[in-house]
């Protein structure tokens, strides 16, 4: 019997970068998102493939998410999802925590429960830097204890408690994954596709939240998605779980904002709103371990500052 793989949240950003990617590899690709924040053209190169189907559907109308994942089966055993979608606008979801709650967590949720029904064996999860809170040491998968300061981070921490609990039950093997920022082209929000928005509509000048002193490692999606393959094939424990990003190099918000303002409006002047954090919820620095994932091959060729350069170039191209 055949097999094939479920992407959600697979017209988002990353999502759509995995899709072309494991579609490149030969699977047989079962994509889903709401298009709540995703849009139909990251697709486009997916849509040309044979192996690929595109489900629009909500995770949260779990018999829908049923009746139509088991339709587009076809017969095929589900063997892995790689569980993508969330609610990426951490602001948002500051002043309406509803919003992680609904599209972080209980997406999860439902994501488990469709997986127990179908008896998938293997869970790939999209976790992220921001579950490890405001800590001044280098965030290690050993750190803690874990206090994330935007229900973003809280959100996608419970979901990683589900998840792990489900693999003392009914699941096979999991591989949580924890992302720093990543940028690159497709994106869909992130201060790269805010400014080069902010600049197309006002070319004098660029608004720019906190003092710009905010220093965070950025990874390149191109290299994401090699990490999250490469995991996925090295390391076969029942549960895998790995930070995937940069630890020898950061870039500030200031030269991100330079760098747009080169790409896209050279004349313009840059205004920072002061305060050490761009909104609440956000942690300002951190600096990220990522021995883990090197100890079994894996580390990023680009610095932060050439991912950084490469991603404006190709958002800025986008619009
Ligand atoms: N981009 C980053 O820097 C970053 C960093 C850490 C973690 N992550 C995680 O990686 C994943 C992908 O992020 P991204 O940057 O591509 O964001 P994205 O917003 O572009 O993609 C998420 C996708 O999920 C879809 N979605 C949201 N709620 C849904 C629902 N209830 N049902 C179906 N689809 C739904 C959205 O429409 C969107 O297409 C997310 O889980 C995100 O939290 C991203």
């Amino acid at each position: 019997m055949s097999s094939c793989v479920l992407v959600t949240g697979s017209a988002g950003f990353i999502g759509s970068h995995l899709t072309d990617r494991l579609l490149a590899k030969g699977f047989t690709v079962i994509g889903l998102d709401s298009l709540m924040l995703g849009r139909r053209e990251n697709h486009k190169q997916a849509l040309k493939n044979p192996d690929f189907t595109f489900i629009h559907e909500d995770l949260n109308n779990k018999v829908e998410c049923f009746k139509k994942i088991q339709a587009a089966i076809q017969g095929r055993s589900l063997e892995t999802v790689w569980h993508l979608a969330a609610n990426s606008d951490i602001p948002k979801g500051m002043s309406d925590p509803s919003v992680d709650l609904t599209h972080t967590f209980m997406s999860t949720y439902h994501v488990l429960e469709v997986m127990k029904f179908l008896k998938v064996p293997n869970l790939v999860f999209a976790s992220s830097s921001a579950i490890y809170g405001d800590r001044k040491d280098a965030l290690s998968e050993e750190s803690g204890p874990l206090f994330p300061i935007s229900s973003y981070g809280a959100m996608k921490l419970a979901s990683e408690g589900i998840i792990t609990a489900a693999l003392e039950s009914y699941l096979k093997k999991v591989w949580i994954y924890r992302f720093p920022n990543v940028v690159g082209s497709r994106s869909t929000h992130g201060a790269i596709f805010d400014f080069v928005k902010k600049l197309r509509a006002t070319p004098e000048i660029l608004d720019v939240l906190g003092d710009g002193t905010q220093d965070k490692p950025y990874l390149h999606v191109s290299e994401l998605i090699d990490a999250m393959a490469f995991a996925f094939e090295k390391s076969n424990d029942r549960l895998n779980f790995f930070n995937i990003g940069q630890e020898s190099s950061s870039s500030t918000v200031k030269h991100m904002a330079e760098l747009v303002v080169k790409q896209v409006s050279p004349k313009a002047k840059i205004r920072y709103a002061g305060g050490d954090r761009g909104w609440v919820g956000d942690v300002p620095a951190f600096k990220f371990s990522i021995e883990k994932i090197k100890r079994l091959g894996w580390s990023p060729k680009l610095t932060s500052n050439q991912a950084l350069e490469r991603a404006v170039r190709e958002i800025a191209g986008e619009s």
